[in-house]
């Protein structure tokens, strides 16, 4: 065995589209995610985690538990049922206002939302804004000010004003619940069916986005019960208990993760909107006045952990949001490029003490805080963040599958997983099925699997199974060989460098260690 042979390389960069095909189908050939029920043809946007999916997901979920809860002193945890009692979702809004606005047509019987009918359309309008810069780019190659030519060429100025224009009177007749007008708008524009081109609407309705269920053994007497549809919740009604059994003071935090249920209509991209999914967020309470402060430092503390997984500062970006929920006074999104564009991955929310101030109505009961500094009760602010857990899923998976050409012209199929999160952390390969080989390599295993995930594999030539591994994400490949038996060194084989180094037995926990220990990963967030 040789070292660090091959280790030069280049990426070949994936048409975005492609790259998204690719994530898909790597996912279901490498025991990540499978389409839910298959062998009935599956339900749409409804997935399983297979065995390394589970182990991904589990990883992404710790590392960010660790982050809030075994980081912070004044922050812990909780796990509240998905059943709740039916007034929650009264007093949170989303009987009431957790709503998409639908339009379906009448020659297809398909059913759309008819605000991202619009987005789209003005998606369409952008990507003419976008080929117009681009011809413009090559035509004037570095002389190109593409400052100057967005803000005066005659078309793509209009593209950009439709834009604005359509998006904002969407905004306006949603906010005032004009939906006629909403409907006009689809028709002034001559939106079509996208998939059969017709143009007969109906009108656009109000759809609740909640999944119904009841409670009780005979139908008269059944409760209607709801799904929840956040975590955040659990968090509100338990506040007082949290606070007091912890002796908690204020700021402090309560975080949960857990599945959380929407009925969405316009379910698609994977497993970026499903109709259940995971969530993971945390509700800080502060003091009133002190909550911009606050949303700041969650701001910048929630993108040092992005950030921390080095899948690179460029990919993400602050999307503020300029028109706020009714119970906000600040929000913006933490957006990711995914393969489809830069979209949302995570919420972060002043929430002011609304969620707070409406379960007291509701319930009749205090949930307030008596401030020994200040010698009063006040009803605590809160700034909550809020990331789907399998979207962080989809951003670590899309952003690590990568295909690489090797200097030899030969090519691979990698996944750059951060190793923290990485499902199997170490896969070990006797080099051939004899001579004691497998033996030593079993001990390995078993010694190292304590403390990480490790795999045995001595299946087909050992470059074979090197491929396996880089395509299922193992950061390390041991091999054992029989140089092994005489002074008890194997070879590390690093994932991503293809570097290959001898290390005695004794040292391989140590090395994994350093590399592999939420020490070293979790060290930038703060
Ligand atoms: N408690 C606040 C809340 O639920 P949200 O923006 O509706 O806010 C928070 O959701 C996060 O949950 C989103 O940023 C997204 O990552 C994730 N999420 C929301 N709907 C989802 C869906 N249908 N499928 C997957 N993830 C979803």
């Amino acid at each position: 065995m040789g070292n660090g042979k091959g280790a030069f390389f280049y990426f070949c960069a994936m048409a975005k589209d492609d790259q998204f095909k690719k994530v898909v189908s790597h996912a279901k050939e490498y025991g990540y995610i499978f389409g839910s029920s298959e062998i009935y043809d599956g339900l749409s946007a409804v997935y399983d985690y297979a065995q390394n999916g589970v182990e991904l997901k589990k990883n992404i979920r710790e590392y960010w538990w660790r982050s809030m809860v075994y980081m912070h002193q004044n922050i812990v945890g909780i796990d509240a049922a998905i059943l709740m009692h039916p007034t929650t979702w009264k007093a949170s809004g989303h009987v009431d206002a957790f709503n998409d606005p639908l339009i379906d047509n009448k020659d297809s019987k398909k059913r759309y939302r008819a605000d991202v009918l619009l987005e789209d359309y003005c998606e369409k309008l952008e990507q003419k804004a976008q080929k117009e810069i681009a011809k413009a780019k090559k035509r004037f190659g570095d002389a190109f000010d593409e400052e100057q030519f967005v803000s005066t060429h005659p078309r793509v100025v209009r593209y950009r004003e439709q834009q604005k224009e359509i998006l904002g009177r969407m905004a306006k007749s949603l906010g005032a619940e004009d939906l006629a007008d909403v409907k006009a708008l689809i028709e002034e524009l001559e939106i079509a069916d996208p998939e059969t081109g017709s143009r007969n609407w109906t009108d656009v309705k109000q759809f609740n986005l909640m999944f119904g269920t009841k409670l009780g053994a005979s139908a008269e007497s059944a409760t209607n019960l709801y799904l929840r549809p956040e975590t955040a919740q659990g968090i509100f009604v338990n506040f007082l208990n949290v606070q007091k059994t912890g002796r908690m003071k204020i700021p402090f935090g309560i975080a949960q993760t857990g599945k959380a249920f929407r009925n969405e209509i316009v379910a698609r991209q994977f497993i970026f909107r499903m109709r259940e999914f995971e969530q993971m967020e945390m509700q800080f309470f502060v003091r009133p006045g002190e909550e911009l402060k606050w949303y700041e430092y969650w701001k910048e503390t929630r993108l040092n952990w992005h950030l921390s997984l080095g899948m690179g500062k460029e990919n993400y970006r602050f999307h503020d949001h300029e028109k706020l929920a009714h119970y906000a006074n600040a929000a913006t999104d933490i957006e990711f490029d995914f393969p489809f564009g830069f979209k949302e991955l995570e919420g972060i929310h002043s929430r002011t003490d609304f969620d707070l101030k409406a379960h007291e109505e509701h319930s009749g009961k205090k949930l307030q805080f008596f401030d020994p500094e200040l010698n009063k009760n006040y009803v605590p602010y809160v700034v909550e963040t809020s990331i789907g857990l399998d979207r962080m899923f989809l951003a670590v998976l899309s952003h690590s599958l990568q295909d690489e050409t090797l200097e030899d012209g030969s090519s691979r199929v990698v996944l750059k997983l951060p190793s923290i999160v990485a499902p199997i952390k170490a896969a070990v390969l006797p080099l051939i099925k004899r001579d004691g080989l497998p033996e030593i390599a079993q001990e390995i295993v078993e010694n190292l699997q304590w403390d990480y995930n490790v795999v045995y594999d001595e299946k087909d030539a050992v470059g074979r199974r090197y491929r396996r591994q880089d395509a299922a994400g193992t950061p390390y490949c041991i091999t054992v060989d029989h140089q092994t038996k005489e002074d008890q060194t194997v070879t590390l084989r690093d994932r991503d460098s293809m570097e290959q180094v001898r290390i005695h037995i004794d040292q391989l926990k140590e090395k994994l260690k350093k590399s592999i220990s939420y020490e070293h990963w979790l060290k930038n967030v703060l």
